[in-house]
């Protein structure tokens, strides 16, 4: 059974991964327009990942008899200028994200709670990969540059993200 304190933090990072999901739906979309398809496909693939993270922490909740909560989510601040731009905002995101749950396990081993605490190890793990990607892809563009001819390549070989 998890304490009130934990179980609040854990409805607050439940509603910033249903935020990431939209963040990303909304960046798909911003690609769509571009159209750049491949960077879309990636988008929307992690929105899709994002989803999960949240419904973890959904069944997790649960699993420990507390009470998902269901707050409005926050709009994504759109539109981006460039494709260099989106993932800026995408890499500063999962920075972020990463001292989200990094205070959540602080909290977590305040309270020794250390179900929660080996709960949030995949969490961790997984934001080392999370921030990977987006600096990766940011780094991508800009060695080579933000221009139309590079972006065609580059959404060639991020498209292929399965
Ligand atoms: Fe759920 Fe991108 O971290």
């Amino acid at each position: 059974m998890l304490k009130k304190t934990v179980e609040d933090a854990l409805n607050k990072q439940f509603n910033a991964e249903l935020y990431s999901s939209y963040l990303y739906l909304a960046m798909a979309a911003y690609f769509e327009s571009v159209p750049l398809r491949g960077f879309a496909r990636w988008m929307r693939i992690q929105s899709k990942e994002e989803l999960a993270h949240g419904m973890k922490i959904y069944d997790y909740i649960i699993e420990q008899q507390g009470s998902p909560k269901f707050p409005v989510i926050e709009a994504p601040k759109t539109p981006w200028k460039s494709a260099g731009a989106v993932f800026e905002h995408s890499y500063a995101h999962e920075q972020k994200v990463t001292g989200m749950i990094n205070s959540l396990m602080d909290l977590a081993v305040k309270e020794k709670d250390y179900a929660t605490q080996n709960f949030l190890g995949w969490f961790v793990k997984e934001q080392v990969e999370e921030e990977a990607n987006a600096s990766e892809i940011l780094a991508q563009i800009t060695m080579m540059g933000d221009k139309p001819g590079i972006l065609f390549h580059l959404d060639h070989i991020i498209g292929k993200r399965e």
